[in-house]
């Protein structure tokens, strides 16, 4: 992908560069610490402190509430910047968020549309990782270090 090479020397230096892909996402996002780093929760046997989101039933937009809002009263955190405050989440009135639900990402709506398009065609519903399938969340990389072993 030609545009892929257009990146500013300010984009390259920003970590949350508006061009990141779904998986760059997932990374910046800290994602793989709870879920997994292929997000199959204990299946890799990382950190497991979320779900394996690839038993997930979610929607696209189920996806995006849940990533954009969090879930309050549990480790599941909000990525979307202005959540709750600027805009509203499980039907609450703009405020602060909830004591019982943290931050994650600083993520756009865009961004958050990204990541939900990644996980809906790499992850929901494929239970099986293939070295492709791997190689999706390594910017298409299939011999990135953890894909070698499939
Ligand atoms: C601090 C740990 C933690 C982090 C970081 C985290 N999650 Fe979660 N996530 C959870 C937990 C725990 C749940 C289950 C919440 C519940 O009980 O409903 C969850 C649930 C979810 C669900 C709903 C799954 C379903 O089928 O109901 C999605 C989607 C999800 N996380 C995506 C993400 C994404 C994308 C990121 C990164 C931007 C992320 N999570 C970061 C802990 C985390």
């Amino acid at each position: 992908m030609f545009l892929a090479f257009l990146v500013s020397p300010a984009a390259a230096q920003n970590p949350g560069a508006e061009e990141a892909n779904g998986g760059r996402l997932w990374q910046l996002g800290g994602c793989f610490g709870c879920h997994g780093n292929l997000a199959d929760g204990a299946g890799d046997g990382a950190n497991t402190a979320g779900p394996s989101l690839r038993q997930s039933r979610l929607d696209r937009e189920g996806l995006i509430e849940t990533i954009s809002c969090g879930r309050v009263g549990t480790l599941m955190p909000y990525n979307l910047a202005g959540a709750y405050t600027e805009v509203a989440c499980h039907g609450l009135p703009l405020g602060e968020p909830p004591a019982t639900v943290t931050r994650g990402g600083s993520f756009t709506e865009e961004q958050i549309g990204t990541l939900a398009d990644f996980l809906v065609e790499h992850v929901v519903g494929q239970s099986r990782i293939t070295r492709e399938n791997c190689g999706a969340f390594f910017n298409g990389n299939a011999d990135a270090p953890l894909c070698r072993q499939y």
